[in-house]
């Protein structure tokens, strides 16, 4: 089929080079120059594992183009993907402006009979909405279906490829017809058919459900800590029964990226706009936004109360491993925070680069994890590189620092490997 995908970013270009890879004909769009420019080599305009290599075996092809004019990447479309920025507003709602532009936008340059898909995270009643807008448009022709995108970052082009589930909300017909461009998928993943508002509903309560996880382990990781307890046995023996499972049981410094907290506050505001409550999702939040500063509280801690004047050296900024992506890394906060406090902070990480911003003004970026090391009174582990763990000489390192006392943050280190190497280890949870 002819596929136009708008926006360009993680979810659009996954989509977009993923469907070309499965043999559609994809036009992909930004407004940002910046996210094109790069496929014209074959390249993703971001670090995502595999993908690369799709965007250039499918540039090469022919099947992927970018296209920087909105009408010809939707002149000839079957089908079309909404795959542009869902922000937060004030009150933790989902600012639509970029969505409902987009639809506005394509209204009047839509082939006839083209479906309008929204891949982009939205609350329940965006595709009636837009649906709305296209019928002032006069184009009733256009049906609008929810097929929310449930990739990780570090992980997109395997989730794409390699999905647990389809989902496809809105009427019969169209979403079927949408349904069909993942036909190359394997079969073992379920395509789920429904209605558009439980579809663009079912995306939130993922996300909620996985952001819930991880801070009700934080919680009982800082209990751990409280009766001398150990969170990474607890988290196998409470994973491994089945009802409850494995995943995402993983205490640290708090779920950061551009989903969960965008998320999980829009479907709180959600809630209390239609005059329901959730308790358990706003306190996902509030558990969240404290566990930061509880990493924060324990450096300061480990280094007699009081941070002025150390040098804390911080491995990783990133949100998560194998993604250049700092958007709500909670490692950010924790920088800012203790460079505030009148700490030396030194950052380093594989991929990611430190935000121009000013409250990190005086956080320094490191060439190298090393580099980050040397001299300094703490290290504080924020992202769980593999590199960290596989390829760092920690036997060294402790000789580098001024004093060899590590906080894991991610409990991602062999930590009797570390003391043996001289190190003062404290994890969380543990
Ligand atoms: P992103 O910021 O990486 O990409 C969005 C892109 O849209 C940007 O490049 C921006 O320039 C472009 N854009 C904005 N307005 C535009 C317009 N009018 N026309 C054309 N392009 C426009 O965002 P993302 O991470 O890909 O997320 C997009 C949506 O997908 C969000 O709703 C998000 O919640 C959802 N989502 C993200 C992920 C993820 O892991 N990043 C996973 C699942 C769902
Ligand atoms: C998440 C979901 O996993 C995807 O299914 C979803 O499509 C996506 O959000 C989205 O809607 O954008 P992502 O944010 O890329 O994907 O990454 P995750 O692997 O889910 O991690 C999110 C955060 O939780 C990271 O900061 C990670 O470090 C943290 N986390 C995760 C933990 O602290 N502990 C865990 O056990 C797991």
């Amino acid at each position: 089929m002819q596929v136009a995908v708008i926006g360009t970013g993680y979810v659009g270009l996954v989509t977009g080079a993923c469907l070309a890879h499965l043999g559609h004909q994809v036009a992909c769009h930004d407004v940002d120059e910046r996210r094109l420019r790069p496929l014209r080599d074959g390249k993703a305009p971001f670090h995502e594992p595999g993908l690369d290599a799709i965007v250039a075996a499918t540039v090469q092809a022919g099947r992927l183009r970018p296209e920087p004019e909105l009408a010809a990447a939707v002149q000839d479309a079957d089908v079309v993907f909404i795959a542009v920025g869902t922000p937060p507003k004030e009150d933790g709602s989902a600012d639509l402006r970029y969505v409902e532009g987009v639809a506005r936008d394509v209204s009047t340059l839509l082939p006839t009979g083209a479906i309008l898909v929204t891949r982009s995270t939205v609350p329940p009643g965006t595709g009636d909405t837009l649906q709305g807008l296209l019928g002032a448009a006069g184009r009733d022709d256009v049906a609008v279906v929810s097929a929310p995108e449930f990739l990780a970052e570090g992980t997109a082009v395997r989730d794409f490829l390699e999905p647990e589930r389809l989902l496809f909300g809105g009427p019969a017909d169209a979403a079927a017809k949408v349904a069909s461009l993942f036909d190359g998928l394997p079969e073992s993943a379920p395509r789920l058919l429904t209605d558009r508002r439980t579809s663009e509903l079912a995306k939130y309560a993922a996300n909620t459900f996985l952001a819930a996880r991880v801070s009700l382990i934080n919680e009982l990781a800082n209990l751990c800590d409280a009766v001398g307890a150990d969170v990474s046995m607890l988290s196998r023996a409470v994973g491994l029964d089945s009802r409850v499972g494995p995943k995402f049981l993983r205490p640290g410094i708090g779920y950061g990226g551009s989903c969960f907290p965008k998320d999980v506050q829009a479907v709180v505001a959600l809630a209390k706009a239609n005059g329901v409550e959730l308790p358990v999702a706003a306190a996902a939040h509030a558990t969240n936004e404290a566990q930061w500063r509880r990493i924060a509280d324990r450096a300061g801690a480990l280094l007699g109360g009081d941070v002025a004047g150390k040098r804390i050296a911080v491995l990783g900024i990133a949100f998560k491993p194998d993604t250049d992506d700092i958007r709500e890394a909670p490692g950010l906060r924790l920088m800012a925070h203790l460079a505030g406090a009148g700490a030396m902070v030194r950052a380093h990480d594989p991929l990611a680069r430190l935000p121009d911003q000013p409250d990190l003004a005086g956080v320094a970026q490191a060439a190298s994890a090393e580099e980050a090391i040397q001299g300094a009174d703490l290290v504080v582990l924020v992202t769980e590189w593999a590199t960290y763990r596989d390829d760092l000489d920690w036997t060294a390192a402790a000789g580098a620092a001024s004093t060899p006392l590590l906080l894991d943050a991610r409990n991602a280190l062999d930590h009797d490997a570390l003391r043996a190497a001289g190190w003062t280890v404290k994890g969380v949870g543990l």
